[in-house]
């Protein structure tokens, strides 16, 4: 086959991924956890050329257009296929179309979907069928960890096990095993200030790093029989706290990274509220301003009519645990 099309979705993380023993190569410092999203999807297709072709890469707009993307994400890009390439014996060149199926500017971070959907249509453009495990090597090799979660479905656990040269994650549990809700909370539009890279970067510089890695082999096990015994309650406040002390950790990084604006802390008060009032809702965030809130299918509907009601949002995205990639995806090009 010399051409691919992949839908890969995007995860959230219950535990974080926040610092890197090898940035370039994504080694954490510490193993995370997340569930795959359904909705947040990034839809690429990779056609092989001739060996020695230069690689081209595009973004497909909405009505189908193909445009040459920006050199920033056009040169992360052209890197992942060299390290392709190499890891996969081949000389060929690639044309590559991309597209999020979420708002570029929403400030959602694409890297987990965008480099899950790279790795596996390239591979599969080059006739390759490969295990779960090499696929989410190869995509951590992108430089974004978080991206090796990507490939799988349901709730993934990636570990930090040195001694496995492959660093790869795999499932604990599949998404019907529970069948939980993330509601997106936008706050903030445009591209974030620092990137999770710098984040990661910065991040044993904070006096709280140890701290935090202290803490999370009692996290990891409460996140593992949550997803297990499907028990928010339990789940939900090891959640606000992993996600709080990752903020707390980039604000007393240095030089300090501040992603929170006004509103974000706005949708933590709402969501407070909302547990005060009986709903089962939680929050968790990324490196970034907007809140994750996750919730069971019966509180859905009003706790996203609520987060829509709470001053500084200017969407809610419906999102839900997802099967993972769609590997016969429709050819953008
Ligand atoms: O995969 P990266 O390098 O974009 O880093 C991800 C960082 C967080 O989203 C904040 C945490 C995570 O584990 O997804």
């Amino acid at each position: 086959m010399s051409k691919a099309s992949v839908r890969a979705p995007s995860n959230i993380a219950f535990i974080k991924y926040w610092g890197a023993e090898d940035l370039a190569r994504a080694v954490p410092v510490n193993p995370s956890i997340s569930m795959t999203l359904a909705a947040c999807v990034s839809h690429s297709t990779v056609e092989a050329l001739p060996p020695g072709e230069t690689d081209q890469v595009l973004v497909a707009e909405e009505g189908g257009a193909l445009s040459p993307a920006g050199p920033g994400f056009s040169r992360r890009v052209t890197e992942h296929l060299s390290v392709l390439r190499r890891e996969c014996g081949s000389r060929a060149g690639f044309r590559v179309a991309t597209r999020n199926s979420f708002p570029s500017s929403a400030g959602i971070a694409s890297s987990a979907s965008g480099f899950a959907a790279l790795t596996l249509a390239t591979t599969r453009a080059l006739g390759l069928t490969l295990p779960g495990k090499e696929l989410s090597r190869l995509a951590r090799l992108s430089g974004s960890g978080s991206a090796s979660r990507s490939v799988f479905g349901g709730y993934v656990e990636w570990p930090q096990d040195l001694a496995d040269e492959a660093l790869a994650a795999a499932p604990i549990a599949t998404a019907t095993h529970w069948p939980l809700c993330d509601l997106i909370a936008l706050v903030e539009t445009g591209a974030k200030e620092v990137s999770s890279l710098d984040g990661h970067r910065r991040a044993a510089t904070s006096p709280h790093f140890a701290a935090r890695l202290s803490e999370l082999p009692r996290r990891l096990e409460l996140v593992r029989q949550a997803i297990r015994e499907r028990d928010l309650a339990l789940l939900g406040p090891v959640l606000e706290e992993e996600a709080v002390e990752l903020h707390l950790i980039a604000m007393s990084s240095r030089p300090p990274i501040f992603y929170w604006n006004p509103a974000t802390l706005a949708v933590l008060a709402r969501v407070r509220e909302l547990r005060a009032a009986g709903l089962g809702a939680w929050c968790t965030m990324d490196a970034g301003a907007n809140v994750h809130v996750i919730t069971e299918p019966r509180d859905e509907a009003a706790v996203a009519a609520a987060l829509g009601d709470t001053p500084g949002v200017t969407r809610v995205i419906h999102d839900r645990v997802g099967d993972g990639p769609e590997l016969d995806a429709p050819h953008l090009f």
